[in-house]
């Protein structure tokens, strides 16, 4: 947690106190904060560079057919995430994703991306237009990777550098000279992603005094979510993570974390976990979990109160939970109070309107 969010708990919860109003609960009361002067050195931060960033995040010439872009499956109409439960990909030939697309709202404070944390933060990677080598932090690099993974030195580089729109963009975005690069088209999709900060939900306002903000339901919900239920045990904080890794006995032979270590030890520890993702908006995202294998948040209820359904290299703080009917309504109702959208308008791509 950054110091801009701890004054923000701070102040949340001295507002609480005078109020005599909403309980004050350890982290969960924490509210992201959108302001970009807490983003990692390096980090553009103008309106030029996320307008930018919006643009490459909606080019569809992402891809080398040209018909796939972040947005289709990061998609603004499905809380940033694609509503199936794994995407097809255009550059492996139109094969199903290994895994669920995640919503890319409130990264910004993110120590490690990729649901098997592959992408930590300051991994050094080297741009091979420019020879430079240069460490990001977790969304950048994401946002560096993902491209090549894409062919983007055949495809998308030279695409956008022929775009003369584009490169005025880039000369807005990164002053003097706006090089269009690899790495500044990473930087400025990264501005971008880090400015979807849902932080305005029914549950953001209850927790700042607004009592009224949150059903009765959405209210025992929140009882279920840090009592009986366990939750806050892994989804804590800011943005309901604690941003480690897992396995919570989901049905699927995926090695997850495990397979991204070294030692026998630390394989074995960490087999069929997975990055516990935050919760904000997840009413929107649906299919859930690393392979979307569960439809509805009744569904999750179910799984979590059924304590799993493998039991492999299970986590101890998953057990059955023993909840009744109205306990796993209202814990539903809870986490359908978590949805704050931002809103975005889907841009014109520079060179492709005219076609
Ligand atoms: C074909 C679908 C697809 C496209 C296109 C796509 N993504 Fe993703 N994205 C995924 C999937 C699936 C994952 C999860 C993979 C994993 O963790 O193993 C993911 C993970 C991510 C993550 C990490 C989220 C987290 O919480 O761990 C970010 C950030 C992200 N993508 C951004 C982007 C950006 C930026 C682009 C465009 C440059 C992009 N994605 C293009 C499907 C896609
Ligand atoms: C031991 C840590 C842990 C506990 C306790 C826990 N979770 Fe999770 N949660 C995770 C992990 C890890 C995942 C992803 C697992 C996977 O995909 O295999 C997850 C996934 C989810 C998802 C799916 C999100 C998505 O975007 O796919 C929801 C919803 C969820 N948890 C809600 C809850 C609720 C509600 C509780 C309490 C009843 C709870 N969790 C308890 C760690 C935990």
């Amino acid at each position: 947690m950054n110091f801009q969010t701890r004054r923000k708990t701070v102040l949340a919860a001295l507002v609480c106190v005078a109020l005599g109003a909403a309980p004050v609960l350890a982290d969960s009361s924490v509210t992201p904060s959108n302001d970009r002067s807490t983003w990692p050195e390096g980090t553009p931060r103008s309106d030029a560079a996320v307008d930018l960033g919006r643009h490459l995040f909606f080019d569809p010439r992402l891809v080398l057919s040209e018909d796939q872009s972040c947005a289709s499956c990061h998609s603004p109409h499905a809380g940033y995430a694609d509503g199936v439960a794994r995407d097809l990909t255009a550059h492996k030939k139109w094969k199903r994703a290994k895994r669920n697309s995640p919503t890319i709202y409130n990264l910004t404070d993110a120590p490690v991306v990729h649901w098997d944390g592959r992408t930590p933060a300051g991994q050094c990677l080297t741009a091979k237009d420019t020879g430079v080598e240069t460490c990001l932090a977790p969304l950048e690099a994401q946002a560096f990777k993902s491209m090549r993974s894409r062919k983007i030195y055949e495809g998308f580089l030279p695409k956008v550098q022929a775009e003369p729109t584009y490169r005025e963009m880039f000369k807005k975005a990164f002053p003097p000279n706006g090089e269009v690069t690899h790495l500044n088209m990473a930087l400025a999709i990264a501005a971008f992603e880090r400015t979807l900060v849902s932080n305005d939900s029914a549950y953001d306002r209850y927790m700042a005094g607004d009592r009224s903000a949150m059903s009765i339901e959405a209210k025992r919900g929140l009882a279920v979510y840090e009592g009986k239920g366990n939750c806050t045990a892994c989804h804590s904080g800011a943005n309901l993570t604690d941003w480690q890794f897992h396995n919570i006995g989901v049905d699927s032979d995926d090695e997850g974390r495990g397979a991204k270590l070294k030692t026998a030890a630390e394989k074995k520890e960490f087999r069929g976990a997975f990055k516990t993702p935050g919760l904000r908006n997840v009413a929107l995202t649906a299919p859930y979990m690393h392979n979307g294998s569960i439809g509805t948040l009744e569904g999750v209820v179910e799984f979590y109160d059924r304590g799993g359904d493998r039991d492999a290299n299970l986590s101890p703080l998953i057990q059955p939970l023993g909840l009744s009917n109205r306990e796993k309504w209202d814990l539903v109702a809870f986490l359908n109070a978590l949805t704050h959208t931002v809103d975005v308008e889907v841009p014109e791509i520079p060179g492709l309107a005219a076609r």
